[in-house]
Order: C-alpha cells, then structure tokens, then sequence
C-alpha cells in the first residue's frame, strides 16, 4: 500500500510538472526576416504580450516593417479594434535588430527569410548554436522540407513548421508541420501557443507543399493550363471560380498576388518531390517568369498594376 501510494505520488507530480513543463510560457520571440511575412509574424505575437525581436539583415527591411505594423495598428485603432494604449504598448514590445545573435535568449525563433534552402539551413544551424537548449526553432516556410531544416541542427525535436497565411494578423490559418522528428511535446506547444494567438492550428505532416500549397498550387497550375489551351480567357477564368465556386478571388489573381516566381519555385517543389508529371508547371507560368513578369510585385502578370490604382486590368498579352 505504502509503496503504491508512493508510486502514486511521483506519477501524479511527473505529470504536474508536464503539465506546467507544456504550458511554460514562451515569452521572448524572435522573427528572423522582416519581409510580407516577418512583420506581420512580428505584430500579432507583440500584440498578445510577447517580447519580440524582428531581426533582419537589412535595416531598410527593418525600417520597413516598423513603418507596416506602425500603419496597420493606426488602422486597427481607427476601427476601434484596439485601443491607443494597445497599440503603444505592442509597439513597446518590439525591438530590431541586424544580428542573429540577437535570438540568443528567445524561448521560441520564427524564421521568415528568403525561401531559399542554403540560406535557411545556414540560419538553423546557427540558431541551434546560438539559441538556448530548451528554444522551439519553426520556420514559416511555403515550400521548404521540415526534415530536412531540421536536420542541420543537434535538436531535431524541437525544429518544426509554423505556416502563417498573408496577411498575417487578418488570416486564421496556421499550418503546423511535424518534421519526422518532431516531438509531441513541441508540437503541442506550438499549438496552444497559435490558439494563443486567436489563431486556427492544423496539424499536418511533412511532405511537399504540406496541404495548403498541395491543394492550391495544382488548381492554379490548371487554370494556367486553361488560359494556355485556349478554353478561356483571364477574366472568363476568374469569373467562373469567382462566382460558380465562390472564391474570393479568381486563381489567376491569386497567382498574380502570391507571386508567378514563387508559384513556379512550389510547383517544382511539388513536381521533384512527388515524381508526379501532374505537377509538372505550365509553360506559359514558366516563360512568364523568364519574361519578369510576376504578377503584382513586378507590375504585370495576367493583369496590370498601376500604383494607386485598384481596377482589374487584363495584361495586353492576353486581349484577343
Ligand atoms: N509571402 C507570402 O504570401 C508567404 C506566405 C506564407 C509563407 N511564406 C514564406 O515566408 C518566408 C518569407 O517570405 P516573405 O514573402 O516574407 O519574403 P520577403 O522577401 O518579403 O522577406 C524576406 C526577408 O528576409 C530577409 N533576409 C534574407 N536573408 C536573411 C538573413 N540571413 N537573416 C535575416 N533576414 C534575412 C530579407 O532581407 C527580407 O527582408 C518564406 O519562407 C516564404 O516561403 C510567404
């Protein structure tokens, strides 16, 4: 009896301190890249109280992305969402700076540079020398295997993906991904720590494209197809997904918005690592690349943009 009861006891304060292990709160964070991504990465966790670092190698990028959050919390307030104090105090939260080192003592890292796989394997490696045991390593990447981040560092069970959606502090989303050796207990972690946010986890597991790019690039690539083959015009395309499947937008918008380069760069990521000739990118997408045209950034990709302008204008390319 004496020794069940005893037994009891260590099994009941294991547990306790599980307990409290996984509910140890991750207060210091740093965002690594200060692009689309990073700042609004940075803003939704310094809005919840977090301290955060948003460290990039360039300060014009560091610049810019104060200036974002700066205007979206200015347009938060003037719906009357946040409050003054809210927005000075998330602001209070936030620090910059040029150097890695300066994730030295974050609880949890967010990578959000450049998609580029030398690049990010060369920053978790050094965020596994740098960073303290116990620090969550997660990469925001689109297209980037976990496993294989992962694997350039010493704490493989601590590395995992955390895929936000653009715009970050407007979509739920966020898709996290199990490297195949990710702990449960990070992963865990990270999940309570994206309800925390007021966000949407799912749990997905690591393989090309995860499910989001898995499912959408595909459906963009047929509409490229289409355009391609002559079925149907842009605007014709768009319409038809806008209005007979409700979508939002039209896929051909949506690709111009996420960018024809980096549509091209998943839908490789898709076709190498599958081995599946379904995947294989449309010609048209990759001479549309070769051209510079890549969609919004670049002024034209389907349509044309011109700054200050929010009309739909088909690219000249594509008028009969
Ligand atoms: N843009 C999107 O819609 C979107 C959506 C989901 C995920 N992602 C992923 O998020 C990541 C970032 O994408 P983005 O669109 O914000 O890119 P971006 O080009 O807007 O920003 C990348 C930033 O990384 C910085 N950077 C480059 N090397 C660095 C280094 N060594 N250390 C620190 N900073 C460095 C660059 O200076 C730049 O400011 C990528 O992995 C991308 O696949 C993008």
């Amino acid at each position: 009896m004496q020794y069940f009861i005893s037994h009891l006891t260590s099994h009941i304060s294991n547990l306790t301190s599980h307990i409290s292990n996984l509910n140890r709160t991750m207060n210091n964070i740093s965002v690594i890249g200060a692009g689309t991504m990073g700042n609004g990465i940075a803003h939704v966790f310094a809005m919840k109280g977090h301290k955060v670092t948003l460290i990039d190698i360039s300060e014009v990028a560091l610049e810019k992305a104060m200036a974002t959050i700066d205007k979206n919390l200015e347009r938060m307030l003037a719906k009357e969402r946040i409050s003054g104090d809210d927005k000075a105090a998330t602001l209070a939260n936030l620090q910059t700076a040029t150097e890695l080192n300066a994730a030295a003592e974050a609880d949890l890292v967010i990578e959000a540079a450049t998609e580029n796989v030398d690049l990010k394997l060369k920053i978790f490696k050094q965020l596994d020398e740098l960073c303290k045991p116990a620090t969550i390593l997660a990469s925001n990447t689109s297209s980037i295997s976990i496993t294989k981040i992962a694997a350039a560092t010493n704490r493989a069970e601590q590395v995992i993906g955390m895929h936000f959606m653009n715009p970050v502090p407007v979509m739920k989303l966020v898709e996290v991904i199990n490297g195949y050796s990710t702990s449960k207990e990070t992963t865990q972690r990270v999940m309570e720590m994206s309800q925390a946010l007021g966000k949407v986890p799912v749990k997905v597991n690591d393989y090309p494209g995860f499910v989001a790019n898995r499912i959408l690039l595909p459906m963009l690539n047929e509409a490229f197809y289409a355009l391609f083959e002559g079925v149907a015009g842009v605007e014709e395309i768009d319409t038809v997904m806008k209005l007979g499947m409700a979508h939002p937008m039209g896929p051909l918008q949506l690709a111009d918005f996420i960018g024809l380069d980096v549509c091209l760069s998943i839908l490789r990521v898709l076709h190498d690592g599958l081995g599946n000739p379904k995947y294989a990118p449309c010609p048209l997408l990759v001479n549309m690349v070769m051209a510079g045209k890549l969609g919004r950034k670049s002024g034209e990709g389907f349509y044309v943009y011109t700054k200050g302008s929010k009309d739909l204008v088909v690219s000249n390319q594509f008028l009969a």
